[in-house]
């Protein structure tokens, strides 16, 4: 891997405690990081590059999977960071920054590669991209990179005004656009379950396919990020990126090969081919929620509106129900599901593919299901129908599992969702990060939702804490004559 610089603004911040360094660490470990590296941490505060050092060694003990005692090796690898305060607007700020990078790329002979990782709030995207493009840092005769993480606007129009800044200092390949559930084994394994394997994909249509349900539900509530959340909802938190990624990834076509512009081309035309839902028929397609209080395991939780930072009158969605039309060749007619919220039973991130039911027996079966576990276990399983001796020789269903753990190893030894991303970012493959088009045409997509609950033209549900959600988020399969999988 090429000699590189890593520029991380917000270098102070929680996720460059929690994740980032810890990320980069590992990596490290595992020999995933260019020899030399300098990395420079940006921030607001003060700080010496040895307290900076510091910073990150504690985060390291703290939150890294690897982390077991301090080694010679840890120490080289904190040399490699140095500190710079930032005020985001200060161009003086950024000629300082520029004159440090110069600096240790002579130092380290590294070439001019640059990585730059905003960890920071969403409303300095556009002036940080500006300001590297302004004071000379972009300007380099190696490769620049630019990492972000959403949210990527608030509404289709901020999105494109703000991608619009983005591209004016950095072209489209140059963009990794974080989507952490893209990093996830369980999502990255989609393609290679249906592609490597013709048993599935030969039945990966709507002739075989009855319905399709994704499921991320949370038992967290809102925590501390009311200020945020309260003007998102589970609409733009969840459903707008995360959702749609994993139906794209889901939905998408075998590409003609495996790299990451035929993937994204195919994941477009799946988010391209959704039927768009007009603003008056959201009602018909859409079920939002807000959680009140109840029991989660044992213990009892506030309501959304009693919950610190939110208003007492709020009407945020904290859970979204969905039915999804997929208009092309091979899924029309076939309805795909997605059901997000917060508060609810149990955390589980999971797809379920509902196979159809043709067989004419004089005696009722359940489908066939694939069910495939995303978080926070790992599994793929069968349902199959198989005779019971101990019950009259009845059919009945049984699930074969396929524990996807078993043959990764234990937890502290599979790479995490930004490890995975940092590093793949570090060597330019962009295959599980999101392009401008897939986020655009998703906004273009949620946009009439947004439109809709603006203008109150759907019911607004109460759900306790600790249930599946509204009872009309059940109506939605019942409808189709579907229910839920797995909802015990
Ligand atoms: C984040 C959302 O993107 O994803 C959070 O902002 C949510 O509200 C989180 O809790 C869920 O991620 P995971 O990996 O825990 O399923």
């Amino acid at each position: 891997m090429e000699s590189m610089t890593f520029v991380l603004f917000g270098a102070t911040g929680d996720l460059a405690k929690r994740k980032i360094f810890p990320a980069i660490y590992n990596l490290y470990l595992d020999q995933k990081l260019p020899q030399p590296i300098s990395v420079i941490g940006l921030g607001r505060s003060n700080l010496s590059h040895i307290n900076f050092q510091e910073k990150v060694k504690e985060s390291i003990i703290t939150f890294s999977r690897r982390f077991e005692h301090e080694t010679a090796e840890m120490g080289d690898f904190l040399n490699a960071f140095r500190y710079n305060t930032l005020d985001v607007n200060n161009t003086g700020d950024y000629q300082k920054l520029l004159h440090l990078v110069k600096q240790r790329e002579e130092e380290l002979q590294i070439k001019e590669n640059r990585m730059f990782y905003l960890s920071v709030a969403p409303e300095f995207f556009d002036i940080i991209a500006l300001n590297i493009r302004d004071s000379g840092l972009g300007a380099t005769n190696g490769w620049k990179r630019l990492m972000i993480e959403k949210p990527f606007g608030h509404d289709l129009q901020s999105a494109r005004q703000l991608n619009k800044k983005l591209s004016s200092a950095f072209e489209e390949e140059e963009i990794y656009r974080i989507d952490h559930y893209l990093g996830k084994p369980m999502v990255q394994n989609l393609e290679a379950l249906e592609f490597a394997n013709p048993v599935l994909q030969s039945i990966w249509n709507k002739k075989h396919i009855a319905n399709v349900q994704i499921t991320a539900s949370e038992t967290v509530g809102v925590e501390k990020r009311a200020g945020y959340y309260d003007q998102a909802g589970a609409i733009r938190d969840m459903v707008q990126n995360h959702m749609l990624q994993m139906l794209m990834m889901t939905a998408m076509n075998l590409p003609k090969k495996i790299n990451a512009s035929e993937i994204r081309n195919e994941k477009r035309k799946v988010i391209e081919a959704l039927l768009p839902v007009k603003k008056e028929d959201v009602h018909t397609q859409i079920v939002r929620g807000q959680y009140i209080s109840g029991e989660i395991n044992g213990q009892r939780v506030p309501g959304y509106k009693d919950e610190t930072g939110v208003d007492s009158d709020s009407n945020t969605d904290t859970f979204i129900a969905a039915r999804v039309w997929i208009d092309n060749p091979f899924w029309s007619g076939v309805p795909f599901y997605i059901r997000t919220g917060k508060r609810m039973r149990e955390k589980s991130t999971r797809i379920v593919i509902e196979f159809k039911n043709t067989l004419d027996l004089n005696q009722k079966v359940e489908p066939n299901l694939l069910i495939i576990e995303i978080s926070p276990g790992e599994n793929v399983s069968l349902q199959l129908n198989s005779k019971n001796p101990m019950n009259n020789g009845n059919i009945e269903p049984v699930r074969i599992n396929f524990s996807c753990e078993d043959s990764v190893g234990n937890g502290s030894e599979v790479p995490e969702a930004y490890e995975r991303l940092i590093y793949d970012a570090l060597i330019g493959d962009s295959t599980f990060f999101a392009h401008w088009k897939e986020v655009e045409l998703s906004w273009e997509w949620v946009q009439p939702i947004l439109d809709a609950f603006d203008e109150n033209l759907l019911p607004f549900h109460e759900y306790s804490s600790g249930s599946y959600g509204p009872d009309a988020s059940n109506s939605l399969l019942l409808e189709n004559g579907f229910k839920w999988w797995l909802d015990e």
